[in-house]
């Protein structure tokens, strides 16, 4: 690690702040009835989620609040916990000015749940609601947020994190939840309204200048020496992709984008760096190996300084020793892949953008030319096409193993996620590797995915960039019942 570069607290340089203190928000827990899951007995009334207007202190204390979207007035969101196999009840109740519907990302629920307007539900309107009950069928880190305006709801706060905790969980001392979200903020600290910028949907998409963890922009925790510590990390950033790493911190990733890692010995973590897209979670389990008195780090590398994520005051001495090695965590039930070989392989060619040289696509049944499309709002294609497609994708049989090879012609890297199933990115000798939920693909790159199509219901599949996704990158796949 370079030490002479400069560093920076979570927040940042743009809004040229001295003296952060700690502004991080309260998450409330809110823990979920036991629901029982028997017809004959009138369940209470479900608790309410509702998405409303707020203040929140996003910035030090010398600015303003700042206007945000919240859940329960909150950014993030309450964290919601329920136990593996248990059934997880909310009200969504729609206090904001705008449609809105909510999205669990990641937790394979079935689909009427899956809150997603073009296919699931219809959106809900301003002083609407909608009941989301599901069984929460994997343990492991999950999220929520809206799937309507995505690129407008989530970066004026709308998220929150989802646990699902195991039944036996890892020995840990402390498991916490950091949700780290990328802010464009005004100078005074309010939500910049530059909004379906063309500039940034045809780029890397809304870059903000402000970050936070957990909506506040200092993450300190008091520590103690060989403490061992879960991590739960989350990019809730509607499109930078962070690249992080720990100092004074040794220990393993156990499980990526919710799903435990089934490798046969524990992964370290590298040294260096866990690159975060948009979407993607890292779950973590370290211990403090700072000394008593020192900080312990997470470390956001960029182009232009290194961002303090999160810091560690180490006090005490929690143990004399370290823990042995952490245990893998138990797997979730998500069915094995069939014969590869064998299996249907779809591609999903994906274009356009700045410098991509996308001169036509196809919307509304007919060719259009990109200064067309740009009117329309759509700079991106998948297979041609700038909208979301009336057929899907791929048709699956359920149970059935299918491969997308998804082939970025672009300029971009982009964070292709998929509703409702986990899947494999098929490494260059065939071979694949942890089960994930979104990937990120780099600029001229193919990655190729595998997955049991096991759920019924229609699937969207898209860029987690959320300017990428409502510009053009958009499809999706259908499971037959
Ligand atoms: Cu995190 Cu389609 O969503
Ligand atoms: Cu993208």
């Amino acid at each position: 690690m370079n030490v002479s570069r400069r560093r920076f607290l979570a927040g940042g340089a743009t809004l040229a702040l001295a003296g952060v203190t700690n502004a991080r928000a309260a998450a409330p827990n809110v823990n979920v009835p036991n629901v029982p899951n028997v017809t004959n007995v009138t369940a209470p009334e479900p608790p309410a989620l509702r998405a409303m207007r707020a203040g929140a202190r996003l910035a030090p204390p010398d600015y303003p609040e700042t206007p945000i979207w919240g859940y329960e007035g909150h950014v993030p969101g309450p964290v919601l916990r329920v136990a593996q196999g248990e059934r997880l009840t909310r009200r969504f109740v729609n206090a904001l000015p705008q449609p809105s519907t909510i999205h669990w990302h990641g937790i394979r629920i079935v689909n009427p749940m899956d809150g997603v307007p073009e296919l699931t539900q219809a959106p809900v309107p301003p002083g609407g609601d909608f009941l989301y009950d599901f069984i929460a069928p994997d343990a492991g880190t999950w999220w929520y947020h809206p799937h309507h305006r995505t690129w407008e709801q989530m970066a004026r706060g709308l998220y929150g994190a989802l646990i699902v905790g195991e039944p036996t969980p890892p020995r840990v001392d402390r498991d916490e939840v950091l949700l780290i979200d990328d802010w464009r903020l005004t100078g005074d600290a309010g939500i910049h309204e530059s909004f379906g910028a063309m500039m940034d949907w045809s780029h890397a998409g809304r870059i903000g200048n402000w970050v936070t963890v957990n909506g506040g922009g200092e993450f300190r925790l008091p520590v103690r020496r060989l403490e061992r510590l879960r991590l739960r990390l989350v990019n809730t950033a509607n499109a930078r992709i962070f690249t992080l790493g720990l100092e004074g911190m040794e220990g393993w990733i156990v499980a990526l984008d919710g799903q435990p890692l089934d490798t046969p010995a524990p992964v370290p973590v590298p040294d260096g760096r866990i690159a975060l897209a948009p979407a993607q979670r890292a779950d973590l389990i370290v211990d403090v190996t700072a000394g008593d008195g020192a900080r312990a780090l997470l470390v956001s590398f960029e182009r232009e300084h290194d961002r303090i994520i999160a810091t560690l005051d180490v006090g005490g001495l929690a143990r004399p020793e370290r823990l042995p090695a952490a245990e893998a965590l138990p797997p979730n039930p998500v069915p094995p892949l069939g014969d590869l070989a064998a299996a249907r392989r779809v591609t999903l060619r994906m274009e356009g953008g700045a410098m991509g040289g996308m001169r036509e696509a196809m919307m509304e049944g007919r060719v259009m030319e990109t200064r067309e499309l740009v009117k329309a709002g759509r700079v991106w294609a998948f297979n041609g096409l700038a909208e979301m497609p009336r057929e899907p994708l791929l048709t699956a049989s359920r149970g059935e193993t299918v491969r997308i090879a998804m082939v970025n012609d672009t300029a971009w890297p982009h964070a292709m996620h998929l509703h409702g199933h986990h899947f494999r990115r098929l490494g260059a000798d065939g071979r694949p590797g942890p089960l994930r939920d979104t990937v990120l693909i780099d600029r001229h790159e193919t990655a190729e995915i595998a997955f049991v199509a096991d759920n019924p219901g229609d699937w969207l599949l898209h860029c987690h960039m959320l300017e990428h996704s409502v510009s053009g990158m958009k499809t999706w796949v259908k499971v037959a019942a």
